[in-house]
């Protein structure tokens, strides 16, 4: 009796380690999902104005500084990187599918190949821009981007040394960084539009674009996403199911902010654009 009821509960809680696995995979299907949005704002508003137009296309846009007559470099830069900001929001989550890189290695390591040196190419492009052009927002979101676009570099790097060596254990931990600050301005897009919806804009001077909230999150774009990932790291190593449960609910919220955000950001800003 006691050993059928003891089997029973066994088989009827969930194990700390399941439920960390199963959050980890609903945060992830959630964030694939809105990157799946974040492109086909990019390919259908970015590539084609790009292709109708070329840099002139830009002219006339929500962009700050999209098109300047005359400074060929720049339209340059900002042309490669709207057309590679594609690669790197479409390959990024597809290169983090276990079961893509198992079935189809040979793939996995050409879209690798394409989606570092989009990240590579367009932060060189980005970090050229803003402090030629600037951007939207005051010095504190430039400096939040800039160190952005140096990490991106700097995890780049690191990923890429991994796999060639094929240290597997520390190509996967520092490619999943590189994921998190190469999708910093996605995160910063669903974060903004999730913070309107849910306080109306406390802390933000929309006629500067610039206040308390926008330079906290000019940072916590990148992050917040990279202590949430060295969370998990260590739940998942540990042997402490408290941790992996806590982790868990981590992931959850954030899953929960992260829908409200693609719900706000897609709505409420990339299919008006294309539509
Ligand atoms: C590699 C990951 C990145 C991706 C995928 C990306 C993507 C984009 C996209 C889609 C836009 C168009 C804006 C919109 O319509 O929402 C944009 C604009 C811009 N990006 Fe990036 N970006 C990345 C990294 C960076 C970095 C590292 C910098 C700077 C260091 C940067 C600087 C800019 C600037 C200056 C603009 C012009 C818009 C503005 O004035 O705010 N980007 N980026």
């Amino acid at each position: 009796m006691s050993h059928a009821a003891h089997s029973v509960s066994a088989s009827t809680v969930i194990k700390p380690a399941r439920l960390l696995s199963h959050s980890a995979t609903l945060w992830f299907v959630v964030a694939a999902a809105g990157h799946f949005a974040f492109l086909v704002y990019i390919v259908g508003f970015y590539w084609l104005l790009i292709a109708g137009g070329g840099a002139a296309g830009l002219a006339d846009t929500h962009l700050p500084g999209g098109f300047v007559d005359g400074d060929a470099l720049g339209n340059a830069a900002v042309i490669a990187h709207l057309l590679l900001a594609a690669i790197v929001i479409g390959g990024g989550p597809l290169q983090l599918v276990p079961a893509v890189r198992e079935r189809f290695p040979a793939f996995h390591r050409w879209l690798g190949r394409s989606y570092v040196t989009a990240a590579v190419v367009s932060s060189i492009a980005g970090l050229y821009m803003i402090w030629t052009r600037g951007t939207a927002g005051g010095l504190a979101n430039a400096v939040g981007i800039t160190l952005d676009g140096i990490l991106i570099l700097v995890f780049a790097a690191i990923a890429v040394r991994y796999a060639i060596a094929r240290n597997i254990v520390r190509h996967r931990r520092w490619a999943m960084r590189l994921f998190m600050v190469a999708s910093g301005v996605w995160f910063f897009r669903i974060g903004l539009m999730g913070w309107v919806v849910l306080t109306g804009g406390a802390g933000i001077d929309f006629e500067t674009f610039t206040g308390p909230f926008l330079t906290f999150w000019g940072f916590g774009q990148y992050l917040l996403p990279l202590a949430v990932l060295e969370l998990y790291f260590r739940a998942q190593q540990s042997t402490d199911g408290r941790l992996k449960v806590a982790t868990s609910v981590v992931l959850l919220v954030c899953t929960l902010a992260m829908g409200i955000g693609i719900f706000a950001a897609t709505a409420g800003m990339w299919l008006p654009r294309i539509t």
